[in-house]
C-alpha cells in the first residue's frame, strides 16, 4: 500500500496527466484534490489523446476509482461536457464519485473572472477565464454554493435567490454588464444536479475506507508549485493551493496518510498568463521549444511562455513539496539544440542568490546565471532505457538531479503513455530523506 501525491513543479503543464495515467496502473483510487476547469490535463495513449479538466487522469482505467475531492471548484457544465466525451470515446465513468462539499462554479464567477481582468489592465493575472478566483473567494467569504446545496433543490432555489441578487449589484454596478435571470439559472443549474447525482457522494469517507483497505491512492494536483496561492509567485498565481500540502486539505486526508511526494518536471520551463520567468527565451529559441513542445495551453489554447530549465525554482519545488522524486518530461524536445542552458542561481540587484525570492518584485528583478551544457543533437523519443540515451542527455539529467537534490524516477520522451523510462520504481522505491541522511547530496538520478 502506497499513498502518492504527484504534484507540478513549474508553472504547470509539466505533464502531470501523462504521469497521473502512468502511475495510475498501480492506483485503486485516483483524487483531483484542488483547482478546476483551469486546468488541462492530456493523456496520450495508442495514439488516441484526451483532455480531461477536472476528472482525475486515472479514469482510463476502469477498475480504479476516479474521487473530484472537496478542495476542487465543480463547474458541472464544463464537467458534464466531460462525462459526455468520455462516453462517446467508450471510456465508462461510472466509477467516478464527487464531493458533496466540493464548491461549485456559478456563471456570475465566470462573468466577474472576466470582466475583473479587464478592469485590471495592465495589471491582470492572465487567468483562463473560467472563474476560478472568484468560486474561492466566495468559499473564504462563506457565501459560495456546495455540491450537496446543488442536490437540494429547495435549499438551492432560497439560496441562489438570494446570492445572485447579491452578484446582480457586482455585476451592474461595478462591471455595467447586464443583471442574470435568478431563475433561468435555478432551472439550469437544478438541471446539472439531476445528472451529476448518481456521483455524488462523501468522498472524504471513500478515501478514508480505502485507506484501512490499504488500497493505493494516488493524489493527482493541477497547477504547479509556482501558481501555487501562498508560496507561488503571488499575485501572479491561481487562488489554490496546488502544492502537496492541498492534497491533504483538499481531500479530508491526515499528513501521516501520505507515504511519498513526485514532482512533475518539463525539462525546460514554460508559463502561461503574466508574472515573472527570469529564464523566459524571447527569440528565436523560445520559439522552436514553443513548436518542438507543441506549447499551447490545453484548456484556452494560449501560447505558452518558454525558457530554459530553472534549478532555482526547481529546489525551490523540491523543499516547499518534501519531494521524494521527480518525473522529468519532454526531454524530447530538447533533441535538436546544439547547447542547453540552466539557470543554477540568480543574480538578484548585483548579489548572487540560490534561494527563490518570496517577493514578486524582486523575483522580477533576478537574472539568471547559468551553466550550459551541450546538447546531443538526435533523436530520443524511442529510447526506453536510460543505458540507450546519448551521453549528453545522460549527463544533463545527472546534472539536474544533482542540482536540485532529488533523484529522478522518470524520465518521458514523448506524450505518448509507452515513451517514458522508469528509472527506478517512484512509488516504493527509497524516500529522498534517506537517500543521504548525512546530509550529502542526492547523486545522479538515484544511486
Ligand atoms: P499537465 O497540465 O501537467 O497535465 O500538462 P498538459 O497536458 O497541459 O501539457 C503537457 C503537454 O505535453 C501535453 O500536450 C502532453 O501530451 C505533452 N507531453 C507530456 N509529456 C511529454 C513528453 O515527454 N514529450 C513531449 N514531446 N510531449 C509530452
Ligand atoms: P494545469 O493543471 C498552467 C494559470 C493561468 C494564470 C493563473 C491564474 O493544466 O497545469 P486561474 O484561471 O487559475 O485564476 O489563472 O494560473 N493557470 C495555469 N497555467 N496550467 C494550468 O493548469 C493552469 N491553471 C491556471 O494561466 O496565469
Ligand atoms: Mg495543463
Amino acid at each position: 500500500m502506497a499513498n502518492v501525491i504527484v504534484i507540478g513543479a513549474q508553472w504547470g503543464d509539466e505533464g502531470k496527466g501523462k504521469i497521473t495515467d502512468l502511475l495510475s496502473r498501480s492506483a485503486d483510487v485516483v483524487v483531483r484534490y484542488q483547482g478546476g476547469v483551469n486546468a488541462g490535463h492530456t493523456i496520450v495513449v495508442k495514439g488516441q489523446t484526451f483532455k480531461l479538466h477536472l476528472i482525475p487522469s486515472g479514469i482510463l482505467y476502469p477498475n480504479t476509482d476516479c474521487i473530484i475531492g472537496c478542495g476542487t471548484v465543480i463547474d458541472p457544465q464544463i464537467l458534464i461536457a466531460e462525462l459526455d466525451q468520455l462516453k462517446e470515446l467508450n471510456i465508462s465513468t461510472d466509477h467516478l464519485l464527487i464531493s458533496e462539499t466540493a464548491h461549485v462554479t456559478m456563471p456570475y464567477h465566470r462573468l466577474i473572472d472576466q470582466a475583473s481582468e479587464e478592469r485590471r489592465g495592465s495589471h491582470k493575472i492572465g487567468t483562463t477565464g473560467r472563474g476560478i478566483g472568484p468560486t474561492y473567494a466566495d468559499k473564504s467569504e462563506r457565501i459560495g454554493i456546495r455540491v450537496l446545496d446543488l442536490m437540494d433543490p429547495d435549499g438551492l432555489r432560497e439560496q441562489l435567490e438570494w446570492t445572485i441578487n447579491y452578484k446582480n449589484v457586482i455585476l451592474e454596478k461595478l462591471y455595467n454588464l447586464p443583471p442574470l435571470d435568478p431563475g433561468e439559472v435555478i432551472e439550469q443549474y437544478l438541471g446539472y444536479a439531476e445528472r451529476l447525482r448518481p456521483h455524488v457522494v462523501d468522498t472524504s469517507l471513500k478515501i478514508s475506507d480505502a485507506i484501512v483497505r490499504r488500497r493505493n491512492i494516488l493524489f493527482e494536483g493541477a497547477q504547479g508549485t509556482l501558481l501555487d496561492l501562498d508560496h507561488g509567485t503571488y499575485p501572479y498565481v491561481t487562488s489554490s493551493n496546488p502544492v502537496a500540502g492541498g492534497a491533504c486539505v483538499g481531500t479530508g486526508v491526515g499528513p501521516t496518510m501520505i507515504d511519498r511526494v513526485i514532482g512533475v518536471s518539463k525539462a525546460y520551463t514554460t508559463r502561461v498568463g503574466e508574472g515573472p520567468f527570469p529564464t523566459e527565451l524571447h527569440g528565436e529559441l523560445g520559439e522552436l521549444l514553443c513548436d518542438r513542445g507543441a506549447e499551447f495551453g490545453t484548456t484556452t489554447g494560449r501560447k505558452r511562455r518558454c525558457g530554459w530549465f530553472d534549478a532555482v525554482i526547481g529546489r525551490y519545488a523540491v523543499r516547499i513539496n518534501g519531494m521524494d522524486c521527480m518525473a522529468l518530461t519532454k526531454l524530447d524536445v530538447l533533441d535538436e539544440l546544439e547547447s542547453i542552458q540552466v539557470c543554477v542561481a540568480y543574480e538578484i540587484d548585483g548579489d548572487r542568490s540560490e534561494h527563490f525570492p518570496t517577493s514578486s518584485r524582486k523575483f522580477a528583478r533576478c537574472r539568471p546565471i547559468y551553466k550550459t551544457l551541450p546538447g546531443w543533437q538526435v533523436s530520443t523519443t524511442d529510447c526506453r532505457t536510460l543505458e540507450e540515451l546519448p551521453q549528453q542527455a545522460l549527463d544533463y539529467l545527472k546534472f539536474l538531479a544533482e542540482l536540485m537534490e532529488v533523484p529522478i524516477a522518470i524520465v518521458s520522451l514523448g506524450a505518448s503513455r509507452d515513451q517514458t523510462i522508469i528509472v527506478e520504481d517512484p512509488i516504493h522505491g527509497p524516500k529522498r530523506a534517506l537517500l543521504h541522511p548525512d546530509g550529502t547530496p542526492a547523486t545522479l538520478l538515484s544511486a
